[in-house]
């Protein structure tokens, strides 16, 4: 990892927590993509692992399904020589009443360091950041997507792979800046958007939103100019803007980038679509729509895709211009940075001590 050292990467930073990129500086994305690009080049496989949370418990608490967020979580926490214990709620004491809240402080009682947590209720990590407080526990929260509020690894997870994309060398917040990046789909009830839509303004993006009236209320014009319930200022004194195009052509015309979202319809309250093949002509991306992009791709997806909805399943596997790979394995990366962040703040344990005992 060359001279780079961890005090120089972690000065600055402030969040015991990680709930939503709205409380994120500029300061804050540069010093989470620099980190993630130091672990990305590091050979971690076997026993190569850092031992920078060696002795720290991550809990992984995901009320709500998931494959690549929880189980990158947990590699990255390997990675990091974390203890790692998982939760499933189907097997677990959430069948005999017990809250989610009273669930994680179990885990909090059992001495974990960081709990990861997934809930379809957008309240639970305040209130569990609350009792946490109340209780005078020094466990951290990491937010693995609550309801349709925020999914913060996520969103870092997209910028790393967009920076990285536009400059492999040096991916950062500039790297972003002046790009037309065209979100498409269900944004009403994305989490991931959401997170998108605060990092990549920050960045200086324009974001161009693109979706039907019933998933894409016209509302989202104004996203970034109202802060999360608690929040008091917008860190990021000069965002990109939020433009909403009802047609994919104009959305897409000049795009440098595409993201296209999975219709969420676990979330839906009525149907609000009847008609997936006529969604897939309207809003689906395929090779043949990317013509009106600056050039064919990149294209991102968070995943899980529905084939021949909102993506060609053609473009699904076609490498050279869809990026949901690299998204996968950067998620790794950007959750170990996220981790190392949050788990070694308070015991200033710093990278470049790590980096000395790893990689052997
Ligand atoms: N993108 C995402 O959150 O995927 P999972 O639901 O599989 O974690």
């Amino acid at each position: 990892m060359g001279s780079f050292t961890g005090e120089t990467i972690m000065s600055g930073w402030k969040h015991d927590h990680i709930i939503d990129l709205a409380t994120f500086s500029l300061e804050d994305y540069n010093t989470v993509l620099e980190l993630a690009d130091r672990f990305k080049s590091l050979p971690l496989s076997g026993t190569r692992k850092i031992p920078a949370l060696q002795g720290k418990l991550v809990a992984t608490l995901f009320f709500e399904p998931s494959t690549r967020t929880r189980s990158s979580f947990e590699l990255a926490a390997k990675n990091l020589s974390a203890d790692v214990q998982s939760f499933t709620p189907n097997t677990s004491s959430v069948n005999k009443g017990e809250t989610p809240l009273d669930t994680a402080l179990t885990y909090v009682a059992m001495g974990a360091d960081v709990l990861v947590v997934r809930h379809s209720s957008t309240s639970v990590p305040e209130q569990l950041i609350h009792s946490l407080k109340e209780a005078g526990a020094k466990t951290s929260i990491l937010n693995g997507g609550n309801g349709i509020q925020s999914h913060p690894s996520q969103g870092l997870l997209d910028l790393f792979t967009l920076a990285k994309f536009f400059n492999p060398v040096k991916p950062s917040t500039e790297t972003l800046k002046g790009k037309k990046i065209t979100i498409v789909g269900d944004i009403l009830h994305s989490r991931v958007a959401r997170s998108n839509l605060w990092a990549l303004t920050a960045c200086g993006a324009d974001v161009f939103l693109c979706g039907p009236p019933s998933l894409l209320p016209e509302e989202f014009s104004d996203f970034t100019q109202t802060p999360p319930p608690g929040q008091k200022f917008d860190p990021i004194k000069n965002r990109g803007k939020i433009h909403i195009i009802r047609s994919l052509k104009e959305a897409l015309i000049e795009s440098d980038a595409v993201m296209t979202l999975r219709l969420q319809r676990e979330r839906m309250k009525q149907n609000l679509l009847s008609d997936l093949n006529r969604y897939h002509l309207d809003y689906g991306i395929t090779h043949e729509k990317l013509k009106y992009c600056k050039k064919e791709g990149p294209v991102l997806h968070p995943g899980p895709v529905n084939r021949g909805v909102e993506i060609s399943s053609r473009l699904v596997e076609d490498r050279s211009i869809c990026l949901i790979e690299q998204q996968i394995s950067n998620g790794i990366s950007i959750r170990m940075a996220l981790l190392y962040l949050i788990a070694t703040k308070k015991s200033e344990n710093h990278l470049s001590k790590a980096e000395k005992g790893g990689n052997k």
